[in-house]
C-alpha cells in the first residue's frame, strides 16, 4: 500500500530530471505530470510551469491537462489516503450510502479522518462487478464496507497493509 511516506519531497530539480526524458515522448504532459505525482505523492504548483517548460507547451496547456484529469491532486496526499467509487455501478450497489457512512465514521474517530483526510471520490476503479468499491492506498476493496474499509486503514496503521 503506497502512503504519503513512500513519496519524496518536492524538488523542482528532481522534478525536472524525471520529466526531462518523458518530455520528448508522444503526449508528455500528462505523462510529466503523473510521474510527478508518482514521485511526490502530488502535483505542486511550480510542477506546471516546470513540465510546459520541458515540453515546450504553454502553462496553459499544462494547466488544461492538470484540471482534466481529477486524479491528479495539488496538495500531498493524506497519510492513509482513502477513495470510494462515486460512478454509476457502484452508486447502483450502495455507493452513495457508503460515502455517507463513511463520513459520520470519519466524524465519530478524528483519528481515523486525520489519517486518511477527506474522502476524494473516484469515478470507476474498475471493480465494477465487485461494488461499492474503495480504495486505500493502493489497495483496491470489493463490496466495500465501512468495516472493510478501516480494518485496511487500521492494518496499515499497524504495519500490516499490502
Ligand atoms: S463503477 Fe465503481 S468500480 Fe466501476
Amino acid at each position: 500500500m503506497t502512503t504519503v511516506a513512500d513519496f519524496e519531497p518536492w524538488s523542482a530539480d528532481v522534478a525536472r530530471d524525471l520529466v526531462a526524458g518523458i518530455a520528448q515522448g508522444p503526449g508528455p504532459g500528462l505523462l510529466c505530470l503523473q510521474a510527478i505525482q508518482d514521485r511526490f505523492g502530488y502535483v505542486p504548483a511550480d510542477a506546471v510551469g516546470l513540465v510546459a517548460e520541458a515540453c515546450n507547451v504553454s502553462r496553459a496547456d499544462v494547466h488544461g491537462v492538470f484540471t482534466f484529469y481529477s486524479d491528479l491532486r495539488s496538495t500531498p496526499p493524506p497519510a492513509i489516503p482513502v477513495r470510494l467509487c462515486a460512478a454509476e455501478a457502484c452508486q447502483a450497489v450502495g455507493g452513495r450510502e457508503l460515502q455517507r457512512d463513511w463520513r459520520r465514521a470519519c466524524q465519530a474517530a478524528p483519528d481515523l479522518a486525520d489519517a486518511t483526510g477527506v474522502d476524494e471520490p473516484i469515478f470507476c476503479l474498475g471493480n465494477c462487478a465487485l461494488g461499492p468499491a474503495a480504495m486505500v492506498g493502493r489497495t483496491l476493496i470489493g463490496r466495500a464496507s465501512v468495516e472493510s474499509i478501516t480494518l485496511a486503514v487500521r492494518a496499515h496503521t499497524q504495519g500490516s497493509g499490502s
